[in-house]
């Protein structure tokens, strides 16, 4: 496989890890918002220029951040982790930037305080220009598989879309031979905060290919209700095609990632399971198996 489409950690290679002590560093080519204005949340594009850097990952990795200044203790921040939404080759397909999805995690407390999130609100306030300190690359839970007739299962929440972007991108912009096909859940507030698919940016939305057999399904849960009149949750969603997930699940060919708030993972173990008991099957013990063949791979927070 030639170098440009690797897609996976190569056992074989040595890759460069770069620590917080060592940190190298990236500068900002562009942060553009990816909602609307109104929208409550602030979610962000941010894209960097990674011109001698030496930095190189692979899909589905993260980076760190560390953000500037001191806590008030007067240490320096700690970095966060971020999913690295571009593809290996970077957005601009020359293995050149790197992009970020990020979401502003400003919290207001029990106390009725607003609480800024540090490296988020650092990250989403990053102007043309700035030098980041950014540690990695990170992370093994989200690899592609080799085969590239593997069925991908693609579950995301909000800010979690950001590796089944990069793999999505890998799929249709860089590989470009993708014969598995992919199912791709999304789940969020409402469908204008559906990242990259939405008004403000539609680019996974307009891929075209008719070699790559794409299916989306959404679950906005303060919008649609599911069929019990509740909130219609990524889960619930995943419900309604529990027939076809089955019978990938039984052929075996496939790789399932979820990425996104903690919680995900059990909504969907109590959808499977009790599609797995009519079926006679135990689900918590398939699962078992499925997750050695790292065919489940699972990335919250
Ligand atoms: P922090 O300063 O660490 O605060 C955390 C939260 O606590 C904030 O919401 C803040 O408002 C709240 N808070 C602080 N003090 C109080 C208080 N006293 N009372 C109540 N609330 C309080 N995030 C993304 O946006 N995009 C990604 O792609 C992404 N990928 C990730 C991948 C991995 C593997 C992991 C582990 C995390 C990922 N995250 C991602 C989350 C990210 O790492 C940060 O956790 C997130 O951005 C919040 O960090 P922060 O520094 O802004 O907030
Ligand atoms: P809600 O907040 O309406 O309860 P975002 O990161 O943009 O906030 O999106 C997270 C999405 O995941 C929201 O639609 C949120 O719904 C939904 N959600 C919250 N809790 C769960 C859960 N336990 N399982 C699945 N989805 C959840």
């Amino acid at each position: 496989m030639p170098d440009n489409i690797l897609n996976r950690i190569d056992p074989n290679k040595s890759y460069p890890s770069f620590k917080a002590k060592e940190p190298f560093t990236a500068k900002v080519i562009s942060n553009t918002r990816l909602v609307a204005k109104d929208c409550e949340d602030d979610i962000r594009h941010v894209v960097f220029s990674l011109e001698n850097s030496g930095f190189r990952h692979v899909n589905g990795q993260s980076i760190g951040i560390i953000a500037t200044g001191e806590d008030d203790k007067g240490r320096a921040y700690k970095q966060r982790i971020y999913s690295v939404a571009s593809s290996a080759l970077g957005d601009d397909g020359e293995r050149k930037t790197l992009s970020l999805c990020v979401k502003r995690a400003d919290t207001i407390g029990e106390d009725g305080v607003l609480y800024k999130g540090v490296c988020s609100n650092y990250i989403c306030d990053l102007k043309e220009g700035d030098e980041v300190l950014c540690t990695g690359a990170l992370g093994r839970a989200l690899m592609l598989p080799v085969d590239e007739e593997t069925k991908l299962i693609l579950l995301a929440t909000g800010t979690g879309i950001a590796p089944m972007r990069a793999f999505i991108n890998h799929i249709y912009n860089d590989a470009k031979s993708w014969k598995g096909g992919v199912d791709f859940y999304f789940g969020g507030k409402r469908a204008d905060e559906a990242l990259y698919m939405n008004e403000v940016n539609s680019e996974i939305s307009n891929h075209n290919n008719p070699n790559i057999k794409m299916n989306t399904y959404f679950a906005f849960s303060r919008e649609m209700t599911n069929a019990s009149g509740q909130k219609m949750y990524i889960q619930n969603k995943v419900g309604e095609n529990i027939e076809q997930l089955w019978e990938d699940l039984k052929k075996g060919n496939f790789s399932l990632y979820i990425c996104g708030l903690k919680g995900i993972e059990e909504g969907l173990d109590e959808v499977i399971s009790a599609y797995a008991s009519t079926q006679g099957a135990d689900w918590m013990e398939m699962k078992k198996e499925f997750k050695k063949q790292k065919r489940w791979n699972v990335e919250v927070y």
